[in-house]
């Protein structure tokens, strides 16, 4: 299958980039001056863009409240964070992501750096962080950032909490439930959703459920949809903005929140081919032990339908570790869709595939994921409880997040009416980042 054989591929590549590397490297030829000495302008510049900028900007894309402490995008600031640059890309902490290396290739959203990248940011903070031309450096970056903030672009509908709440100074962790109703005015029909985008209205948003469009939680980029590719919302929807705040309790530490959500429609005219569902192969009746530094659970699901898979969100709290999905296929044939080996639950990624994977019917799908409830996870609240299922973030969860489509295309025109088949139990309403 495809994963498989792409991986001797990219192993073989890296193979040869750490040739050439070391080639260039070798002392006397004078090519390697743009290796070891490389200067900000021509060399660090374009690595930043392509791979930091996004978050590292002014007012950098805001993903469910993590934000980029500093912005890369002059040269002072760069060289004075250049030490702590080069230990991020070592470690391997920056960019985040936590797909396992052999995934490289994989995902469409990933944040890898080439070896290559990795040894230039080094050799720039060990060499001088040197400035350079600027006359060397490409055009400044240009972001999908509207001018109001939202990177998805001009929303047709923006969903919010009805007006600000006060997150207390005697808060820690809060779980509120804000219902937000959809009047006809804002939405007078039901339409095909293209893209969602959800802004926390304080730094005390921990995560978001708002059932049914969506939802954020730290380190989740806004969802938007491949052309074709959709959701319906319904007219006459009431939103649940599912609320978790999280802060350090204190006085003065009181914050407002209005948290939004902004959509964007398919245009009349565009056209719909498939239809965006969702499973979550939750698990609810774990118990991790007290102290055990790799408790393991597994859930199942089969597809019954032939489907295409298109991304994975695996979901866990402080306490875990790794997460697996594997696929077997109807003759037998197993591989591995999705390995997480160091999950961090400050960075919930949707790994979406770049090739939707395809399930034939009697497809089955084996999600196993991990806990360290030990002292030595430096996360863990309390290693001396035993933990189940619950909602605050010193309890569990265990999911895995997968949405799919059905193979067969359908052919919905925006604009047309959406029939009511759609909306069945299992339809398109189902929200991927509900827990149910
Ligand atoms: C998806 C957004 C995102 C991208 C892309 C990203 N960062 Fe970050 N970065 C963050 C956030 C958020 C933090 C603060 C939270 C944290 O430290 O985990 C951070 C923190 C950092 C820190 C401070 C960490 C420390 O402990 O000193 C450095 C240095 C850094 N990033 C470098 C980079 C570099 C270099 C790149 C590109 C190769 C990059 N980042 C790409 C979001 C991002």
């Amino acid at each position: 299958m495809r994963l498989r054989e792409a991986l001797p591929l990219v192993s073989m590549l890296a193979v040869v980039v750490l040739v050439a590397a070391c080639a260039t490297s070798a002392p006397g030829i004078s090519a390697d001056s743009e290796v070891s000495t490389p200067t900000f302008y021509a060399d660090v510049v374009p690595i930043l863009q392509e791979n930091c900028q996004v978050c590292h900007m002014e007012s950098g894309q805001n993903l469910g409240g993590m934000v980029a402490p500093v912005a890369f995008t002059s040269y002072e600031t760069t060289k004075e964070w250049a030490p702590r640059i080069a230990r991020a890309v070592r470690t391997g902490r920056m960019p985040p992501w936590h797909a396992a290396r052999e995934h490289k290739g994989d995902f469409s959203n990933e944040r890898v750096l080439e070896d290559s990248e990795i040894a230039t940011l080094l050799a720039w903070a060990r060499s001088g962080t040197l400035a350079g031309d600027p006359a060397d450096a490409p055009p400044a970056a240009e972001f999908n950032m509207a001018t109001n903030g939202w990177s998805i672009g001009e929303p047709d509908l923006i969903v919010r909490l009805p007006e600000p709440y006060l997150v207390h100074d005697t808060i820690e962790d809060q779980y509120i439930d804000f219902e937000v109703p959809i009047t006809a005015d804002m939405l007078p029909e039901d339409r095909w959703v293209k893209a969602v985008e959800f802004r926390a209205g304080s730094s005390a948003v921990h995560h978001v459920i708002a059932s049914p469009i969506g939802g954020i939680a730290p380190g989740n980029a806004p969802r938007v949809f491949p052309d074709g590719y959709g959701t319906v919302l319904r007219k006459g929807t009431t939103v649940t903005f599912s609320m978790h705040y999280h802060k350090t309790p204190g006085e003065g530490t009181a914050v407002w929140d209005q948290t939004s959500a902004a959509i964007v429609f398919y245009a009349p005219g565009e056209i719909i081919d498939h239809v965006v569902q969702s499973q979550s192969l939750g698990m609810f009746r774990f118990e991790i032990p007290a102290n055990d530094p790799n408790y393991t659970f597994r859930s199942e699901h089969t597809f019954e339908k032939d489907v295409n898979i298109l991304w994975m969100l695996p979901h866990m709290h402080l306490r875990g570790k790794a997460a697996l999905y594997e696929i077997t296929l109807p003759g037998g044939e197993k591989e591995t869709l999705l390995h997480v080996p160091r999950y961090d639950f400050n960075w919930q990624h949707t790994y979406i595939l770049n090739e939707p994977v395809l399930a034939p019917a009697g497809t089955k799908i084996d999600l196993t994921l991990w806990w360290d409830n030990s002292a030595g996870n430096r996360h863990n609240p309390n290693p001396d409880r035993a933990v189940r299922w619950g909602r605050p973030t010193t309890d569990e969860m265990g999911y895995g997040f997968m949405s799919y489509t059905e193979v067969e295309p359908r052919r919905f025109v925006a604009g047309e009416k959406i029939p009511e088949e759609l909306f069945g139990p299992t339809g398109s309403q189902r929200n991927p980042g509900s827990p149910e």
